[in-house]
């Protein structure tokens, strides 16, 4: 267990990643019981390892996962069992390597839009507030290449802008619920939980609506190019496929899960590179003579540095930071014994800043990942995508959507950091790892 005065200061702070660094100190598998759970903080690669694939069996995602069910209903984040199996079967198809130039489109769409507004505002604009500037670009190519709602010129349309706002609330209300492991069950009835169900309800009615209009629209015949008319044209095939209900659920998982990961990601990664004019310049030379890629996941290889940085980025930032998992039954692990009931938080920043893995941990350094196999992450301690049977069905989406938004903004911009001789700002633990202040950013056109 961890010792009180090694536990309670950063509680009551609410400082998480203290909490965490702390428990990283004091062994591979640190109890640090909160909020009526006996909570396991796992440290350890190769125990990692024995949770997330070779006994991943005697796990499952568990209560503390089940608090998004709220949100994302039954859907792959949070299911398990037969449910969970066939969810990822179904979900698959549309997320392989082969079916993702059919979305990059959908992806170019969106950074085009973001390279013209910022052209137009120029910089008389201020600084750019890189979260808020990367969670736009990111939700409007998800739900472009999600349920293929575009933009009408820039502006959002009716539809769009709705979604959007509705989700980027309930991603910010999840946010500060996850800064909280005492947050109030979403059953109490106080102030903001009714809001947050309000919110929910608000949500899921919008996405009954857009699914019931693009079954309307959607012909036989077509080759959509977003994920919903895929799943709707596969369910008329097959009956047994998604029912309406869970094509909901899931799709607002895609939504939860693959927004604000990506946008925090590369608001991370191109604060980095706006701070080392070095790196900069290579990535600019890297991305010009690859031009106009990425059309497709092989493509990422000729652009590695560009790659480097995302997964340099994710090295850093792991998002999100903890995996939690829950054990089904007694059993051993390494030398320990877990309870069934217990939960174990395996804390991803202990081993992607391990000296043993990583020289110079705490340094951006993307030509690390030079001859990288991405494919394999978890063999090369890299658990930014998890690892195992429930690794991110989204990686390949956003290893190739995260690298074109590099690509295309580095070769449109230089990136000036607002205040360049302070020192970087660092992470805050809020479910996902944030920047504890703006990552300020002055995008001058090339
Ligand atoms: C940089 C961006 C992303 C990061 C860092 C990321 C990270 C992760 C991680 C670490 C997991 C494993 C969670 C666990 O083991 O408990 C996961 C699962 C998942 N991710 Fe991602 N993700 C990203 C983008 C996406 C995208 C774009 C999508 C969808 C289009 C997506 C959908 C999912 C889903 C559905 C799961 C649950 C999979 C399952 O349990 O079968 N993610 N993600």
């Amino acid at each position: 267990m961890l010792p009180l005065h090694r536990s309670l200061p950063p509680l009551l702070r609410r400082d998480l990643l203290r909490l965490f660094a702390n428990g990283a100190a004091a062994g591979p598998v640190v109890r640090l019981d909160a909020a009526g759970f006996r909570l396991l903080q796992v440290n350890a690669e190769p125990l990692m390892r024995d949770i997330l694939l070779d006994k991943d069996r005697c796990y499952r995602k568990g209560s503390l996962m089940r608090r998004l069910a709220a949100v994302t209903g039954e859907g792959l984040l949070i299911n398990d069992g037969e449910r969970w199996k066939r969810h990822r079967r179904l979900a698959n198809p549309a997320l392989t390597a082969g079916s993702l130039p059919r979305y990059v489109p959908a992806m170019r769409r969106a950074i085009a839009q973001t390279i013209e507004r910022w052209r137009h505002e120029g910089t008389g604009a201020g600084p750019r507030d890189l979260v808020t500037e990367l969670s736009r670009t990111t939700l409007v190519s998800l739900l472009d290449s999600i349920f293929g709602l575009r933009l009408k010129g820039d502006r959002l349309d009716g539809r769009l802008a709705r979604v959007s706002g509705v989700i980027h609330a309930l991603l910010d209300d999840l946010v500060r619920r996850g800064s909280s492991l005492l947050a109030p069950p979403l059953a109490w009835p106080t102030p903001a939980n009714r809001r947050f169900r309000r919110r929910i309800a608000e949500a899921n009615a919008i996405l009954d609506q857009i699914i019931a209009a693009r079954r309307r629209d959607l012909a036989d015949s077509d080759e959509p190019a977003d994920l919903l008319g895929q799943w709707l044209l596969q369910r008329r095939r097959d009956s047994s496929h998604f029912s309406a209900e869970e094509m909901r659920d899931e799709l607002m998982t895609m939504l939860i899960a693959g927004h604000h990961s990506l946008a925090i990601a590369l608001a991370w990664a191109l604060y980095h590179v706006a701070r080392e004019p070095g790196l900069q310049a290579a990535l600019q030379s890297e991305t010009e003579a690859g031009r106009d890629l990425p059309h497709r996941l092989e493509d990422l290889d000729q652009l590695p540095l560009t790659r480097g940085v995302l997964l340099e980025a994710l090295r850093l930032y792991p998002q999100p930071p903890i995996l939690l998992r829950e054990a089904i039954a007694d059993h051993a692990l390494g030398g320990y014994r877990i309870r069934r009931g217990d939960q174990l938080l395996l804390s991803i920043p202990t081993l992607h800043r391990d000296p043993l893995h990583w020289p110079a941990p705490e340094c951006f350094e993307p030509r690390r990942f030079d001859g990288f196999n991405a494919d394999a992450m978890m063999q090369s301690h890299h658990l930014g995508f998890g690892g195992g049977p429930r690794s991110c069905i989204g990686r390949r989406f956003a290893m190739l959507e995260g690298v074109l938004v590099i690509a295309q903004l580095i070769q449109a911009f230089r990136l000036r950091p607002a205040t360049p001789d302070t020192a970087p700002v660092p992470p805050r633990f809020a479910g996902m790892l944030v920047p504890a202040a703006p990552l300020l950013v002055h995008a001058e056109p090339r």
